[in-house]
């Protein structure tokens, strides 16, 4: 069992009043932190010495805490969630720092997810993505069939279920030069198209979410496979070329 310990840190966070303002990093020198708190447990110290100061705390985004809902996207020390790997921020513990360490904490920088104040940036981009697309068409009058009943290969269940753990953090965005959403679009595009289910709307729903990323300003795929190394869920780059195909299956058939 590892022993906890405190360290001493100094932050340098990025304070931004809203998207239209200027924004700069600012230093806290933060003691007493303990390694077994988590990332979002020390910004919560933080704001605690904030507000007792009478100064203003740090806006950051967070949700459940425990790497489900993709809420808590920062910039940690130039990666996307972080040091570690295959965790969200809020799943980063204090010990994957040194005492004396200089964090630095950033916002998501991309034109299509713009500060909201501080850490915390609008993801709407990635909503309207998902109405673009991101669904099946089921009936529910009643007579809506037992799941089970549509036999689906194993093969191609597990890929669908790898492809739905995308939890629409925007890591990929954060880790892409070119700021593309391709990671995440494919994601929602292969947890269907691999699926009877999906192929209702598969023309519609790659050529739609595709065209609603370029229409948010998300970047073309830059091909560095930068996204796939920083994504908490492991999302492989198997599915942009699925999606790739899927676009150009339906480009020639419409
Ligand atoms: S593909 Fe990965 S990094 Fe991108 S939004 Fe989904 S979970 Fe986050
Ligand atoms: S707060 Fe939900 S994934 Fe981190």
């Amino acid at each position: 069992m590892s022993a906890s310990n405190n360290i001493n840190i100094t932050l340098k966070v990025w304070r931004q009043k809203n998207a239209q303002s200027k924004g700069q990093l600012e230093s806290y020198d933060l003691k007493n932190v303990s390694t077994d708190s988590s990332f979002l447990e020390m910004l919560d110290q933080l704001n605690e010495e904030l507000i007792n100061e009478g100064k203003s705390p740090v806006t950051f985004d967070h949700d459940c805490r425990e790497g489900i809902c993709g809420a808590c996207s920062l910039y940690i020390n130039g990666r996307p969630h972080g040091p570690g790997n295959r965790v969200t921020t809020c799943q980063l513990h204090m010990r994957s720092f040194k005492d004396g360490e200089t964090i630095y904490v950033e916002p998501w920088r991309a034109a299509a997810f713009p500060v909201i104040k501080d850490l915390m940036t609008d993801r709407s981009s990635f909503d309207r993505i998902q109405h673009a697309g991101g669904y099946v068409s089921v009936n529910t009058s009643g007579n809506t069939q037992d799941a089970n009943a549509l036999p689906i290969e194993k093969e191609n269940a597990d890929k669908a279920f790898d492809a739905a753990t995308c939890i629409g953090c925007g890591a990929c965005v954060a880790a892409c030069k070119n700021a593309s959403a391709s990671l995440f679009v494919a994601a929602k595009v292969s947890q269907y198209a691999l699926l009877p289910q999906g192929q209702v709307e598969a023309k519609d729903r790659v050529l739609n979410m595709v065209k609603q990323a370029q229409k948010e300003g998300f970047g073309p795929c830059s091909n560095t496979g930068a996204c796939e190394v920083e994504c908490p869920k492991g999302i492989s780059l198997e599915n942009i070329a699925r999606m790739n195909r899927e676009y150009l299956a339906a480009s020639l058939s419409k």
